[in-house]
This record gives structure tokens, sequence and C-alpha cells, in this order.
């Protein structure tokens, strides 16, 4: 699908999510979609970062990535999520960057963005789904399209079968404990796929 323009939004503590995001942009390149991964501002205190190793050094490690605007939002034709779910729920910092975009959603720019969206937890069932929907909720008001993967795929099985989006489990080790590659790279192609239809390629 060339010509698509996909941004993959994310925001990570530790990397997991910023793994997620490398691999969406893999997979969306693949299929020859124009991407740009980008963070979200961080919110925390930078007490609070230093005093966790894995999260300093995961902050300088991507201090050159650019932090994702309106401008971005504007541009792309799909928008790849990817977050770290906190209390079961969107980290404050992805919510502070969809309440910064009201003036683009007032000006209708946000319609028929084709979104989709990807979470991690550090259990296997501690509310990564929870994550997404809340995510897409906000998506709805937007008027965006979502691509949810559903089961289209059989790697999706391998990956924990999550329909809503692709979803993993950071170990204690803090890597991740199930193989989501595949997943995530067909999640991609599948939101690059809907969004070429949509913009009408
Ligand atoms: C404040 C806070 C809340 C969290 N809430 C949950 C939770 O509800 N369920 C869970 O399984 N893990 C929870 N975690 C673990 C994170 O989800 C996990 O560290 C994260 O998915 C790793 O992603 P990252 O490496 O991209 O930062 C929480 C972590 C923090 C710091």
């Amino acid at each position: 699908m060339a010509n698509v323009k996909l941004a993959v939004i994310y925001y990570s503590s530790t990397g997991t999510n910023y793994e997620l995001a490398r691999w969406a942009e893999a997979g969306a390149k693949e299929v020859g979609a124009e991407v740009k991964v980008l963070k979200v501002p961080e919110l925390a205190p930078q007490a609070a970062i230093d005093s966790n190793p894995a999260w300093k050094a995961h902050a300088e490690a991507t201090a050159d990535v650019p932090e994702a605007t309106s401008a971005d939002i504007e541009w792309a034709d799909a928008i790849i999520f990817s977050v770290p779910t906190r209390f079961g729920n969107v980290p404050s910092q992805m919510k502070q960057f969809l309440d910064m975009q009201g003036g683009l959603w007032g000006s209708g720019k946000t319609v028929n963005k084709v979104v989709s969206a990807m979470s991690s937890a550090g259990n296997p069932h501690g509310g990564q789904e929870a994550t997404i929907l809340s995510l897409y909720t906000s998506m709805m008001h937007w008027g965006a399209i979502i691509a949810a993967p559903g089961y289209t795929d059989q790697v999706l099985y391998g990956a924990g079968g999550n329909p809503y989006g692709t979803s993993v489990t950071q170990g204690q080790d803090g890597k991740m404990v199930e193989d989501v590659e595949g997943a995530v790279k067909h999640q991609a192609k599948r939101t690059v796929e809907i969004a070429g239809r949509v913009v009408g390629q």
C-alpha cells in the first residue's frame, strides 16, 4: 500500500511499547507505508525516572525520538498507538496527548483516521484489553475508524489471541514473555491496508 502515511505513536517507560512500535514500523514498511515513529511527551518528574534504572536508561536511549504533535495526526492516514497498562487504563502521558487534540478534533481533522492499538502489562491478564478498549473509546469520539486485528491471521493465536490489538506481558526480567512480533507486523499491515482503502488506493 504505497503512499499510506502511518504514525506509530507510543508511550513507554521501560522499552516494551517502544519495541512494539518499532515492529509496527517494520511491518508497515513491508507493505510500502511511509512511517513516523513518535513518542508522546513525558509527564513524570525527573526524580521518578531517575529512581528506576530501566526507565532512566530507556528515556536516555530514546531521547532522539521525535515527540508527536497535532501536525503528525493531521499528516497521518493511519495511527497505531502503543501504551503500557496503568491500573487497567491508558497512561496519563498518552491521555494528555489525546486531550491536547481538542482543536484538531473541533476542526474535523481526526475524522476517518484509521486507528489500531497495542498494549503491554506486567501480568498476562493485567488489563491489556481494558487499556486498548479505553483508547478505542476516545477514537470513536474522534470519528476514527478502528482497525482491530480480530482473528484475521493464524499468527494472532500464537501471540495470545487478543482480537482488540496485540498485547504482551512484560516479565520480571523486563523482557516480553510472549512472541508477538508477527502479530504486531500483521496488525500494522492490516491497518495500512484498510487505510489504503479509505484513502482510495
Ligand atoms: C503505575 C503503574 C501501574 C501499572 N498497572 C498495571 C496493571 O494494572 N496491570 C499490570 O499487569 N501491570 C501494570 N503495570 C506494569 C506495566 O504495565 C508494565 O511495566 C508495562 O506494560 C511495561 O511497558 P513499557 O516497558 O513500555 O513501559 C503498572 C506499572 C505502573 C508503573
